[in-house]
């Protein structure tokens, strides 16, 4: 989703600019532009299309300057269009970019209009370029200006603002949209995720929900909501410096794919100290957090919520507590029941999905005992406003189809419901299995792994496909979710899951034989009642593509086809039979040509409803 970069610098800052926009790129995008304040006239390019070819634009017509702004932008009023690409601007004195929605820009519109403001877009940022505009003719103060303006906007904001005759300064505001403040030596820099700053710095101070801040090159002035002064330190971040690099790897999502055995290492390292986990990794309080718990509610989107759909599954299967699981932007907007002693979980990538922070916002309001966010993203809003947090460390996820942020956030979880479980009173015994179990995932996805190439040949049969049916029971049924989430994002096929045994109360209809059916069959109590529905699928013609555990005994044959998946332990299987899913996607996108790391119409992280 749309991207900031703002740098002021005594240097030229256009080249940092651009850099932080091209980090932003895995977040999804449609167009792409630059303001920088050179010779004291605000010098705007914009570009339809990719970073490169505003890149290619700057270079030739260079605008060397020592302040400036950058935007991404992923439409949402207004067509994808150079027109409507950020930076918007009042005149030639202001210059805006802006992440979010502005809800009531109509109404702002007109009022502003009837003031003589022209617009030129169909954008609903255009209004708070003029709306500065208005307040700083009364102030003369840029500040004061963009305080008063955001007390007009209702919706979701992240902007940042600069002005022609304030040189050295660039004012940014928060409200439901992230930003981030990075320090150099004597330079400072603005982004909606560190990311893009990471080749200037690693010091960074985020800015919390209402407020506004002057960045100035040496020194960062912020204020709360109500105009109170506040002190923030700069902290250093972890994040590596090159998680940008795609290495041997044609595709970010293949690099990511193959990462997973050392992701889920570095989840692991630490947390499982001789054979047992201790709740504490959850955060300080998560013992008797856990000790009373008596139901679990879980809110996600996306590819988060077919995490949270497994560990429905484990939650009641292993620690025997209650857990319903719903999707955010359902949750947020409805009345529910919030159960006595009830932890409220988020799950979440990149820790910033505009509905499931609403969501964690309402659980507090709802009065649930606690929160915890299992999350990918240090310092992100929603691992902030958490009672408790788990980091994932799956590290920076560039490919916007979520894959080892997946099976990260899966492992993190798993060990939760193995903490609950504990502490409920399950057996010594019992728990060292478990975790057994938990170590060996690495070694499992290596496995899987090594059956690249005959997924690849399978792939083959989908690229002419215009629909597919993917399909698991139990705990494997939001695995294929998750199956056909892939093949839809990245390969644009029509691919819809479902649970097995509902087969014949409506999807049979679908059956012929150009539908390809996946399944995921590892070998488990529910084998055998898998197998028929099956049977039913090859009796219509429809083509099975199974995953199946060698004991499970399938047999290639005619309208048949089957990779074999090592996968020791059942309570790990869904994590492990995760890995061939994401190949297929892959490899079907690849052969049809499709943008893999930047499917149409998708962004990384959703930050608008
Ligand atoms: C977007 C991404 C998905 C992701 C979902 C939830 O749709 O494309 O890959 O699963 O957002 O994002 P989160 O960061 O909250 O996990």
């Amino acid at each position: 989703m749309c991207g900031i970069v703002g740098a002021v610098a005594q240097r030229d800052v256009s080249e940092i600019l651009i850099e932080g926009l091209r980090r932003l790129e895995y977040r999804g995008y449609d167009s792409a532009g630059v303001a920088i304040l050179n010779n004291a006239e605000i010098q705007r390019v914009r570009r339809l299309g990719k970073v490169k070819e505003l890149a290619d634009a700057v270079s030739e017509s260079p605008a060397p300057g020592g302040i400036g702004i950058a935007h991404t932008r992923w439409a949402t009023h207004g067509e994808p269009s150079e027109i409507n690409a950020h930076p918007h601007v009042s005149g030639s004195d202001i210059a805006v970019v802006h992440n979010g929605i502005i809800e009531n820009h109509e109404a702002l519109k007109q009022q502003l209009s009837a003031k003589g403001y022209e617009f030129v877009s169909q954008t609903d940022t255009e209004v708070i370029a003029h709306l500065v505009a208005d307040h700083f003719k009364q102030t003369n103060d840029l500040l004061k200006a963009v305080q008063l303006a955001v007390k007009e906007l209702d919706g979701a904001y992240g902007t940042v603002v600069m002005h022609r005759d304030k040189p050295e300064e660039l004012v940014v505001a928060r409200s439901g949209s992230p930003l981030v403040v990075g320090k150099g030596i004597g330079e400072m820099f603005v982004a909606s995720d560190q990311l893009a700053l990471l080749p200037v710095t690693r010091q960074f101070l985020y800015l919390e929900e209402g407020e506004v801040a002057r960045v100035e090159r040496t020194c960062v002035e912020i204020y709360d909501v109500d105009g109170n002064s506040i002190d923030r330190e700069f902290e250093e971040s972890t994040v590596q410096h090159d998680a940008g690099d795609k290495g041997p790897y044609r595709h970010y999502m293949l690099k990511e794919i193959y990462e997973q055995p050392t992701a889920i290492s570095n989840t692991l390292e630490g947390r499982i100290i001789n054979g047992d986990i201790n709740s504490e990794i959850f955060g300080v309080n998560a013992s008797d957090i856990f000790d009373k718990v008596e139901a679990i509610q879980i809110v996600a989107c996306g590819t988060s919520f077919h995490a949270a759909m497994v560990t429905k599954y484990w939650c009641e299967s292993i620690a025997n507590i209650p857990c319903h699981v719903e999707i955010a932007s359902e949750y947020r907007y409805r009345v529910s029941y919030t159960p006595k002693n009830a932890l409220f979980i988020t799950i979440s990538q990149s820790g910033e999905t505009a509905d499931t922070l609403a969501a964690l916002r309402l659980a507090k309001e709802k009065g649930f005992m606690a929160s915890l966010s299992i999350c990918n993203v240090p310092g992100s809003s929603l691992v902030r406003e958490s009672d408790l947090a788990f980091m994932t460390r799956a590290g920076a996820e560039i490919g916007v189809a979520s894959t080892k942020a997946f099976t990260t956030q899966l492992t993190g979880l798993l060990m939760m419901v193995v903490c609950i479980a504990k502490q409920k009173g399950m057996a010594k015994e019992q728990v060292s299995q478990l975790v057994a179990s938990i170590e060996s995932i690495p070694g499992e996805i290596k496995h899987a792994l090594e059956k690249d190439s005959l997924i690849e040949q399978m792939a083959e049969d989908f690229s002419e496909k215009h629909h597919s049916l993917f399909l698991g029971r139990g705990d494997q049924y939001p695995i294929a979710m998750e199956g056909a989430l892939k093949l839809k994002e990245i390969s644009y096929i029509h691919a819809e899951a479902y649970a097995a045994g509902e087969l014949k109360h409506g999807p049979l209809a679908l059956i012929d034989h150009e539908m390809p059916i996946v399944v995921v069959a590892p070998k488990n109590e529910l084998l055998e009642k898998l197998k028929s529905n099956m049977e039913e699928v090859r009796a219509r013609g429809g083509q099975l593509y199974v995953f199946a555990d060698k004991q499970a005994a399938f047999k290639e044959e005619s309208g048949v086809k089957v990779v074999s998946i090592d996968s020791d332990h059942d309570v790990t299987a869904p994590i492990i039979y995760t890995i061939p899913l994401q190949l297929l996607s892959y490899h079907v996108a690849v052969i049809k040509g499709t943008d893999v790391d930047q499917p149409r119409n998708l962004a990384k992280s959703v930050t608008v409803e």
